[in-house]
């Protein structure tokens, strides 16, 4: 039994998982700092950082009792080097060092999103050429995976990243960090047709993506209301929000399904656990691909999907020195 220690500590999720060869999750572990960040609006790196530092080791000692092992049987330890936050990579990446010296045990540094872009293949046996939607808190964009380790990148953001976009359109509902998740629920007892906001980009040409003016459009539809009497209609501001974001998204989807006539779809980061885009993603009939969606909790930050991708590349026979360092914004290797 060859097996994977994941360690992913790139913003404010602690996380951990063993794996057995690429695909059989053997014990996972996540401390979410989501109630210590939301009192302040947002992840505050220092605090996350030593949060991390608190938690790190327990969760280690914890996932390998789990999983029945013991460091030194380890064959791989795989940690999120970046993008992130410098001071919540650090924890990540020196632990994993430390422990990879002391076990004897081989390490090797992951790019994040390559991890997100493994969550969906963890639980489907989806191989190259695919397309990958990546939409977090971070990026949004869609790559053409033409083989492990071998990317395209057809289009990304303009401005900001669908989770931001998300973030941002409820602090100005008044809603709390992070966003996605609560106007995705309030949205469903929502009208996704009461306000017509506009859906960005949706005639140009391009894979791209732009969410910053969709914001502000929310932003004076609110301060329009708001000179009015009644209360907010938050459902319905949340759904019309949502149908915009999710419109955009799938419609850049068929165009790059149209450009590479590649019908194989993953999808992975934050907003992937969306209902409304995985419904749209998903829904029989006249869709031209089929969406391999991670369960929700995969599509968030999760150390399965870091373990997988660190796997994969080992396999391939890449691997990182000893004196790995973290990298807050190192690029995934895309041509
Ligand atoms: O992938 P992730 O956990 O962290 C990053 O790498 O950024 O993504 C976090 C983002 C946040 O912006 C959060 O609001 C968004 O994903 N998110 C959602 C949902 N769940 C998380 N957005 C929309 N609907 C959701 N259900
Ligand atoms: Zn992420």
């Amino acid at each position: 039994m060859s097996l994977t220690l994941g360690i992913e500590t790139s913003c404010d999720d602690t996380a951990v998982a063993v794996l057995s060869g690429t695909r059989t999750v053997v014990a996972e572990l996540l401390s979410s700092q989501i109630k210590d960040h939301s009192r302040f609006g947002g992840v505050v790196p220092e605090f996350a950082a030593r949060k991390h530092q608190e938690n790190l080791l327990p969760l280690i000692d914890e996932v390998l009792r789990l999983a029945g092992t013991t460091g030194p049987q380890l064959s791989l330890i795989a940690v999120t080097q970046g993008p992130g936050l410098m001071g919540s990579l650090i924890v990540g990446v020196q632990t994993a060092r430390a422990l990879a010296q002391v076990w004897g045990v081989p390490l090797i540094g992951v790019n994040h999103l390559e991890g997100h872009l493994f969550a969906p293949l963890v639980d489907s046996d989806l191989k190259p050429p695919f397309l990958s939607l990546i939409v977090s808190g971070g990026h949004t964009e869609i790559l053409k995976v033409k083989d492990f380790g071998d990317y395209s990148l057809l289009g990304e953001t303009r401005d900001d990243a669908a989770g931001e976009a998300y973030d941002k359109a409820a602090r100005v509902l008044g809603l709390p960090y992070p966003g996605g998740p609560q106007i995705d629920r309030l949205a469903r007892t929502g009208n996704p047709k009461a306000f017509d906001f506009p859906v960005p980009l949706k005639h140009t040409h391009e894979v791209e993506f732009s969410f910053s003016g969709l914001k502000t459009a929310l932003l004076w539809q609110v301060k329009r209301l708001q000179k009015g009497d009644s209360s907010l209609p938050i459902p319905d501001l949340c759904a019309s929000f949502q149908r915009a974001v999710t419109d955009a998204l799938v419609t850049k989807v068929a165009l790059a399904v149209r450009q590479t006539g590649i019908r194989n779809l993953s999808v992975s980061g934050g907003v992937a656990a969306n209902s409304a885009l995985r419904a749209a993603l998903t829904q029989p009939g006249e869709r031209r691909w089929k969406a391999y969606l991670p369960a929700p909790n995969r599509c968030t930050d999760n150390a399965v999907m870091i373990a997988a991708a660190g796997r994969n590349c080992w396999d391939r026979g890449v691997w990182s020195p000893q004196d790995l360092s973290p990298d807050p914004s190192l690029p995934l290797n895309a041509d």
